[in-house]
């Protein structure tokens, strides 16, 4: 089999980004980052992923770290390096939708504080959803990784995204990423999907997978002989099961081939070190379950992201439903097509979950909605990939002519102003007005923490292994009411 580019394949590094919010509920901590940074900064990664996603909220959540510091000390600590972000579209890193002059300030400050390249998804790939960050970013002199959610169903054919590639590249994207969150782009897909895109587009592809379903690895290779140009990996200490593919097995894979990385797999040898330490640390905390490095193949027979079947179990298991998790594993790809089949990846993964297991909870289908269930079919994340069922859109109680056929930023108004006054008595800076534009219930906690050190409680003397975080999204109450709860499913 002949390599169809001789180029040396690049590789960003996720070990700060997706690889802990990927295995160990994206809590590893800076301390544990900044030892390795040197190193990591030596190794001649294409960038290293290492901010955005699920780390902002996690920072000041769970860790009681302001996340823009987090970005700086970085930056500081790895100035040779490209710094990569994820970033939601015009949900920015949150979970609704923002203003433009939110997702303008948030790309501006990103790029401020040390960011390099902003990779820009949007849950039902309605490119209007991405014009935005995409426009702001390149004015504050970012690169934009535009973005293709992949997933699988009767319209997302090859044609669909390299029609979609085609349009993110007139809109000024840098790099197209294929956004395989799932683990769900098998190897001989791959293969084809890259080919067709070196085909069509002339920006470089960058390829994100996981190693979720088992078959990770033998992706990037396929897509290595197909001239992908950038793939995401991880160091091997977090990598693999539900994080991405460890790099030196790729490193090692491509020596001597006309797409060698060139990479020093002894310098990678010392970064591993620092980081089987810190995997060790996550899993004594309890925040690294060895179940994650399971291959998954329930992923490949029902389509559902990995990292949301634990979930469900869990949401299940609090109604006190348990047997019925076959049943709810079998009604997601139903409210999927009954929803124009938007690809599963955050928010939407929880929003069709939280609905699938309501309809098999409730024992009636679409017996009742959630408020974020019923805001999707009424079109406020974007134009749903597929026909919706009229039906169902009809038992939300949502009337044809009030579905939103524009883009659903174009109804907001300006929000910086008036977040700015809301906060003016604890922000201290424009960062510090995004932290709590975006996390209103979290951040107003973190900066008290952080502006107030005399107010913190001394830690107990011997403080108990924190418990698995609590079950993120929809357990239906005893009272029968059901929210969405956000909590990153898939990176
Ligand atoms: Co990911």
């Amino acid at each position: 089999m002949e390599f169809l580019s001789n180029k040396p394949l690049l590789i960003t590094d996720t070990i700060l980004r997706d690889a802990h919010q990927s295995q160990a509920a994206t809590r590893m901590r800076l301390e544990d980052m900044i030892p390795a940074c040197e190193i990591l900064d030596s190794i001649g990664y294409y960038s290293v992923e290492c901010w955005g996603g699920a780390t902002f909220d996690s920072c000041m959540r769970f860790l009681n770290e302001d996340p823009w510091e987090r970005l700086r000390a970085i930056r500081k600590a790895m100035p040779n390096t490209k710094l990569q972000m994820l970033f939601r579209g015009q949900n920015i890193l949150g979970y609704k939708h923002y203003a433009d002059d939110v997702v303008d300030a948030f790309c501006a400050k990103s790029i401020e504080n040390g960011i390099d390249i902003i990779r820009i998804f949007d849950a039902l790939n309605d490119i209007r959803n991405l014009e935005q960050a995409i426009k702001s970013t390149k004015k504050y002199g970012g690169e934009v990784e535009a973005t293709l959610s992949y997933t699988i169903s009767p319209i997302h054919s090859e044609e669909y995204f390299v029609k979609m590639a085609v349009e993110l590249e007139q809109m000024g994207a840098d790099a197209i990423c294929i956004k395989d969150m799932a683990n769900l782009l098998l190897p001989l897909d791959a293969y084809s999907l890259v080919k067709k895109l070196k085909e069509t587009v002339k920006v470089p592809i960058h390829l994100h997978t996981h190693n979720t379903t088992g078959t990770g690895d033998m992706v990037y290779l396929m897509a290595a002989y197909a001239g992908v140009d950038i793939v995401d990996c991880a160091l091997s200490p977090l990598a693999n099961g539900t994080a991405q593919p460890a790099t030196e097995a790729l490193v090692a894979t491509l020596k001597g081939s006309a797409r060698d990385t060139g990479l020093d797999l002894g310098k990678m040898s010392n970064a591993a070190v620092h980081f089987r330490k810190v995997a060790e640390k996550l899993k004594a905390e309890g925040n690294l379950d060895p179940k994650v490095l399971n291959v998954d193949t329930n992923t490949l027979l029902y389509q559902v992201p990995g990292g949301m079947l634990s979930n469900l179990i869990s949401q299940l298991k609090q109604a006190g439903k348990e047997d019925r998790y076959y049943d709810v594993l079998a009604e997601i790809p139903r409210v999927r097509e009954d929803y124009g089949y938007p690809p599963l990846v955050t928010p939407s993964s929880q929003i069709v979950g939280t609905q699938a297991v309501m309809n098999i909870v409730l024992g009636e289908r679409y017996k009742t909605f959630t408020k974020e269930s019923k805001a999707m079919l009424k079109g406020e994340y974007g134009q749903l990939p597929g026909k919706v069922n009229e039906e169902v859109r009809a038992k939300a109680g949502i009337k044809p002519e009030d579905v939103i056929t524009c883009r659903p930023a174009d109804l907001l108004e300006p929000e910086l102003p008036k977040y700015r006054e809301e906060f003016k008595d604890i922000a201290k800076s424009d960062e510090d007005v995004l932290s709590l534009a975006l996390f209103p219930q979290v951040a107003p906690k973190f900066l008290d923490y952080r502006d107030h050190p005399e107010k913190r409680q001394p830690a107990p003397a011997a403080a108990p292994a924190p418990a698995k975080p609590a079950a993120p999204a929809a357990a239906p109450a005893a009272s029968g009411e059901v929210r969405t709860v956000y909590v990153e499913w898939k990176g």
